[in-house]
């Protein structure tokens, strides 16, 4: 579906998700916080696809953030298994979707089977022209600024550039998302209100939507509501 399309049908470009609440799933179910996690892959598989055939541009998944490196080593690294297995099992029906993957956050420190998998889907993907799928993997997004701050400032000293020439739309293109539209619509189940350092800058003025459902339960009739919600919202983006 292309920009008119989504205008008229009011539907959001961009999506961005916080999956939150899969350890929760599994304490209730008595199962370990792996298994969650596992559940929590399904979901993403689920709706990654049904985003991609509604006509969603952009859908942004936070995977893992820059501060979970402080659980447990077991559950960190179940979570880079968790990406790998994604990659290997869905990157054919990712190719099949015309999805195109994009990584937000420092891939330079995740283990290097996750690396290798990575850099091969954004490869393979690359001409994609579909939705863009971008994957939030020890990403932050205080850390995001911090970086885009510091090429710009390289930039800044080898161009011996006029710094009033830095404004918002030239800032944004140093971030992760660089030409890519900001999220329309932001989606956080798992009962918590917050943002939790992802896409700050870019949410400014992104309708938010907070579940009681946690990820490992979140469908596509729960991204319906979501999405049947946030055609209700007025957005004035600061006008009147
Ligand atoms: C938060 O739930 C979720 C995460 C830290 C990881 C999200 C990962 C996945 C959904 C699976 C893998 C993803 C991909 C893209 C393959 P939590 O563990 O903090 O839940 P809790 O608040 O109930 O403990």
């Amino acid at each position: 579906m292309n920009d008119n399309n989504t205008k008229k049908s009011g539907l959001p470009r961009h999506i961005c998700i916080i999956m939150d609440g899969n350890g929760r799933w599994a304490s209730k179910r008595f199962m370990p916080r792996q298994l969650g996690h596992k559940a929590g892959m399904d979901r993403v598989i689920d709706i990654v696809e049904y985003s991609s055939n509604l006509g969603i541009e952009y859908l942004s998944l936070y995977a893992f953030s820059t501060e979970n490196w402080k659980r447990p080593a077991e559950e960190v690294n179940a979570l880079m298994e968790l990406l790998v297995v994604y990659i290997r099992n869905q990157l054919n029906s990712l190719k099949k979707n015309n999805v195109k993957i994009h990584i937000m956050g420092d891939k330079s420190a995740l283990p290097n089977i996750a690396r290798r998998e990575i850099e091969r889907s954004i490869k393979e993907t690359e001409n994609n022209t579909g939705m863009v799928l971008n994957l939030g993997i020890n990403y932050g997004g205080r850390d995001e600024i911090i970086k885009a701050c510091k090429e710009l400032y390289r930039q800044v000293q080898n161009e011996n550039m006029d710094i009033e020439k830095i404004d918002e739309n030239m800032f944004s293109n140093y971030l992760y998302t660089a030409n890519q539209p900001d999220p329309d619509l932001l989606i956080r189940p798992g009962s918590e209100q917050r943002l939790s350092n992802f896409m700050i800058y870019q949410t400014a003025y992104t309708e938010l939507y907070f579940t009681d459902v946690l990820w490992p339960d979140f469908g596509k009739t729960e991204l319906d509501e979501a999405i049947d919600e946030y055609r209700k919202r007025k957005r004035r983006f600061g006008g009147l």
